[in-house]
């Protein structure tokens, strides 16, 4: 569980990128921002796990009430923390496993890696690989595996660390149709299996409703929607991408809608 309170964000140019908002995101749950470029997306995932401190509010987790309390807590929420990021951030040469390795990094002083690997890192790692299907793929370099098994090999790298939030930001930006579908139907998957607290920033509006528990839009740093998938209906995806309206109310969506479709990817 994570909750943000009455948090904003203004960065150092004044820009105040994330207005005043609370939340609670659940165990299990697989929470979809939807927003256009700029919307502040990213600015709440980077809260999620304090690489952007609040300027006003708090971030909160089941362990913290406040993340950034102290140098420690943050520590220690970010190891509970797992991320993917749109460009996999993957270490090129090295193989599937040893970038997976990196994901437990954060469990030892840093003479640790002086010294061989823990039999129980190698487990953890190889049973991560196997979980997203690349454990035949555990000593290939990841710059000759395919986009969407170099997201795999970041997914295995985030589950490795055991978190108990998941955190994606675009996380299938750059991949084609079918990977990005099978990407996310694994994000799903281990959000759903592990009870993880999954957030997950994504510019395709039919891949949102398909596979989100929850839906969030945001424009200009507001949030102007947060329900399911079903509620969604057309006023409120032209709420978050068109940039007219106030905040629509909860109701389901009439109909199938073109349109909305159409302004997702305008
Ligand atoms: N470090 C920063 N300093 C100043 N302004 C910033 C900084 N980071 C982001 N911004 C601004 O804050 C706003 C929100 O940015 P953010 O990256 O959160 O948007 P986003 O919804 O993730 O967009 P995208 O879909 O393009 O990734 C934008 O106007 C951006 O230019
Ligand atoms: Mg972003």
């Amino acid at each position: 569980m994570i909750s943000v309170s009455e948090l904003s964000v203004t960065y150092a140019s004044g820009y105040q990128a994330l207005k005043p908002v609370s939340l609670q995101f659940r165990r299990g749950e697989l929470t979809v921002l939807l927003g256009a470029s700029g919307a502040g997306k990213s600015t709440l995932l980077r809260c999620l796990n304090g690489l952007v401190a609040p300027s006003a509010g708090q971030v909160g987790s089941a362990h913290h009430p406040d993340i950034v309390a102290s140098a420690e807590t943050l520590r220690d929420h970010r190891r509970r923390t797992g991320m993917i990021f749109q460009h996999h951030q993957l270490i090129p040469r090295r193989s599937a496993l040893q970038n997976v390795l990196t994901g437990r990094l954060s469990f030892h002083s840093p003479w640790r890696t002086l010294f061989p690997l823990l039999a129980h890192d190698l487990h953890l790692a190889l049973a991560c690989l196997n979980r997203v299907g690349l454990l035949a793929h555990a000593n290939a370099r990841v710059d000759r595996l395919s986009g969407g098994q170099q997201q795999r090999v970041g997914i295995a790298r985030a589950l490795v660390s055991q978190p108990e939030v998941l955190i994606a930001d675009e996380p299938v930006a750059s991949l084609d149709p079918a990977a990005a579908d099978s990407v996310m139907d694994l994000i799903k998957q281990v959000c759903g299996q592990d009870g993880l607290t999954t957030v997950v920033s994504l510019h395709q509006l039919a891949l949102a409703r398909r596979i989100a528990d929850r839906i969030i839009g945001i424009r200009g740093g507001e949030v102007v929607f947060d329900g399911a998938p079903r509620e969604l209906c057309e006023a409120a995806v032209t709420s978050i991408y068109a940039g007219i309206g106030e905040p629509v109310s909860r109701k389901p969506a009439p109909s199938s809608q073109p349109l909305a479709e159409a302004l997702a990817h305008a």
